[in-house]
């Protein structure tokens, strides 16, 4: 992999937010840039998959209840990077993670945390819907199963409720028996989400969570995603500009493993610091 941002004047500019976390590294680092409480914090982060280096030294924080957007192009790490934060690339073999990441200030890959239950404070939605061949119900009643609940009316409760948060219940209701292959792209789309949502998670990811679908479905979901905001601390990935300047509060800009830039969504887009994220958000390359 080619090194295109290694010298120091070029390379990020770690963000971090106030309140002494230690620095985990030897570099200066710049003074911490935002006043917030980090939901998740990144720390000098590098991911290998076997030889290859995938991430280098990535720093950024994310604030709780707000959205935070990673755009770049193919192949620069957003989706490697998305899977550090719930673990997900333990399933690759020969991956090694190195650096922290950390929520609500408690270490992930520390021994003592539980994959399982990390996974059920940090779900994740893919870049194609991916229902399971069930029905529609029991898509939504998965989790809570798998977590040890039986309650019949609180499973009920459960999935009617995942379900208008998903802004699918109305479409749906009639229904529920239904397999879930019937629905439409979007809708399976809003159905994983609320699959992803009954099991209470705290961290939503979304790994381009829209780019298999049509403009209308597309806009069901941004919606959606402005109204979850304020009660999950939502990372997504897109390739869509457009998207990340409407959903986003903040915009991480990635090239080759590095986070080159990273900032309130306005600046970023509209006065970006760094000579590769304007050449990306204009569209020169990527
Ligand atoms: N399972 C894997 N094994 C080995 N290398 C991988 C694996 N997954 C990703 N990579 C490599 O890591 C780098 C980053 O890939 P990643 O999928 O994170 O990029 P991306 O930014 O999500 O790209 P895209 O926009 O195309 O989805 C690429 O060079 C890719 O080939
Ligand atoms: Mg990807």
């Amino acid at each position: 992999m080619t090194d295109p941002v290694t010298t120091e004047e070029s390379h990020v500019t770690p963000q971090k937010p106030a309140g002494g976390v230690k620095a985990t590294s030897e570099r200066p680092k710049a003074k911490p840039a935002f006043d917030f409480e980090p939901k998740i914090r990144i720390e000098n982060l590098s991911l290998y998959y076997g030889q290859t280096r995938a991430l280098f030294d990535v720093d950024m924080s994310m604030p709780a209840g707000e959205i935070t957007a990673l755009i770049g192009p193919s192949g620069c790490g957003k989706s490697t990077l998305l899977r550090t934060l719930n673990r997900m690339n333990d399933i690759i073999p020969a991956v090694r993670v190195t650096g922290t990441v950390a929520i609500d200030d408690v270490d992930i890959y520390s021994k003592a945390v539980h994959v399982d239950l990390l996974r059920k404070r940090v779900g994740m939605v893919f870049q194609k819907p991916n229902p399971f061949p069930k029905s529609i119900f029991e898509n939504v009643a998965f989790g809570l199963r798998i977590h040890g609940e039986s309650n019949r009316n609180s499973i009920e409760e459960t999935v009617e409720k995942s379900l208008q948060r998903a802004a699918l219940w109305d479409e749906v209701k009639d229904r529920l028996r239904e397999n879930a292959m019937s629905l439409s792209g979007g809708q399976q789309q809003r159905l994983c989400i609320a699959r992803a949502l009954a099991v209470g998670p705290e961290i939503l990811l979304m790994d381009e969570p829209t780019s298999a679908l049509d403009p209308r479905s597309t806009a069901r979901i941004e919606d959606l995603l402005d109204e979850l905001r304020s009660d999950y601390t939502i990372v997504i990935v897109t390739h869509n500009m457009q998207q990340a300047s409407r959903v986003s509060d903040w915009t991480g800009f990635m090239y080759e493993g590095y986070l080159v830039e990273f900032g309130q969504t306005e600046k970023i887009f509209i006065a970006p610091e760094k000579k590769q994220t304007e050449d990306y958000i204009t569209g020169r390359f990527g």
